[in-house]
């Protein structure tokens, strides 16, 4: 098959850790017989310091063209004067909402390797497997009036839902819910928030649809305590844009690091694919970076959007098998295991899929 896949490497550690995801991904294509066709654009700072701006239409249009879209990260301390139109941040909010990508998906599981590399016990963790559906095109970053400071002391930003936003990514929650093990938590704050309210009302609406997944409201304070003190309880969560932002970060600490971790954002025609960690300024062009958050986003977009099954399930035992043998990079450790760099892990991983 023939695909065309945007790439939107970004900035500080987003270029390397592209450069892994495409090597990875010509070594499927060349494998399978498949053609990939990436097309390179800016976003974040990468695209202000070329264009002028976080995000251009051109750009814009380019993904809507394409088969799907892989996105490393954006952001870092040469652009945080910028005024806020302009800053990296923007570039990722206009590309979610300017495609309609309202779901996010952002599956939360450890490798056995690496149970021991989280701070938490490993008997609280082992056997956590959870799968975070986040609303992406609502909530606080996209009411108006936004980032608002009137008269240098007060500020105001907006939490706005239409019924619809809430009913379609209830559904993908109740979806994802009946092809896993079928418990869906709908994680909300309706002991303060109108919105939360009317998004409990709509998930009572909807369970009768759905009579075969069981349903259970948390508020967002107590599920933040119950993800890290008893995440086997979790199998789907589905929740709003801002708690689903805050309570995946925190889940990342269940799998060792947040840079093993991918997502998809979906539409209902496009998916943009990006690993939930920063840009690492830190550590950017130092070849430490660990690129599986990356090279796991690209098995998403296989899955999800090429519909290329087996391929993703190739990738994703690669790096099992890359971690099982001992590799790690250097935010991770394994007992009596070896570090590595970006490249070399990449390396690794390929080494596993020929
Ligand atoms: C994420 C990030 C973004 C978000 C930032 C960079 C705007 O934290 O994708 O989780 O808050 O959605
Ligand atoms: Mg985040």
């Amino acid at each position: 098959m023939s695909k065309k896949i945007i790439v939107l490497p970004g900035d500080g550690i987003g270029p390397e850790i592209m450069k892994s995801a495409v090597k990875v991904l010509e070594t499927v294509a060349d494998k399978y017989g498949h053609t990939f066709e990436f097309d390179n654009h800016e976003i974040g700072g990468a695209a202000y310091d070329k264009h002028g701006e976080p995000l251009t239409d051109e750009t814009v249009n380019a993904c809507v063209q394409a088969d799907a879209i892989l996105l490393g990260a954006i952001g870092g301390p040469a652009y945080d004067e910028l005024p806020t139109h302009l800053r990296p941040e923007q570039g990722l909010l206009k590309i979610r909402k300017a495609l309609n990508l309202y779901a996010n998906i952002r599956p939360i599981k450890g490798f056995a390797p690496l149970l021991h590399a989280s701070p938490l016990k490993e008997s609280v963790i082992d056997g956590s497997d959870i799968y975070v559906v986040r609303e992406l095109t609502g909530g606080l970053y996209f009411g108006t009036p936004r980032e608002r400071r009137d008269d240098g002391n007060t500020v105001v930003d907006t939490l706005l839902y239409h019924r619809h936003e809430i009913e379609r990514i209830v559904e993908k929650g109740f979806e994802s819910a009946q092809l896993r093990n079928k418990h869906l938590t709908s994680v909300d704050k309706a002991n303060v928030l109108e919105s939360s309210r009317l998004w409990r009302e709509i998930v009572e609406e909807k369970k009768r649809d759905y009579p075969d997944v069981t349903i259970e409201h948390m508020l967002v304070d107590s599920a933040a305590m119950k993800l890290i003190t008893n995440p086997t309880h979790f199998d789907v969560i589905v929740t709003e844009n801002l708690f689903g932002d805050i309570l995946s970060d925190e889940g990342s600490v269940l799998t060792g690091s947040i840079g093993m971790l991918p997502s998809a954002s979906l539409s209902d025609e496009i998916g943009l694919y990006e690993p939930i960690h920063g840009s690492a300024p830190d550590i950017a062009g130092k070849g430490i970076a660990n690129p599986l958050g990356m090279i796991l986003s690209a098995a998403m977009m296989l899955r999800y959007s090429l519909n290329m099954n087996d391929e993703a399930e190739v990738i994703e035992k690669a790096v099992e098998q890359s971690l099982e043998a001992g590799y790690y990079t250097a935010d991770l450790s394994i007992e009596n295991g070896t570090q590595v760099g970006t490249e070399e892990m990449t390396d690794i991983v390929i080494s596993h899929i020929n």
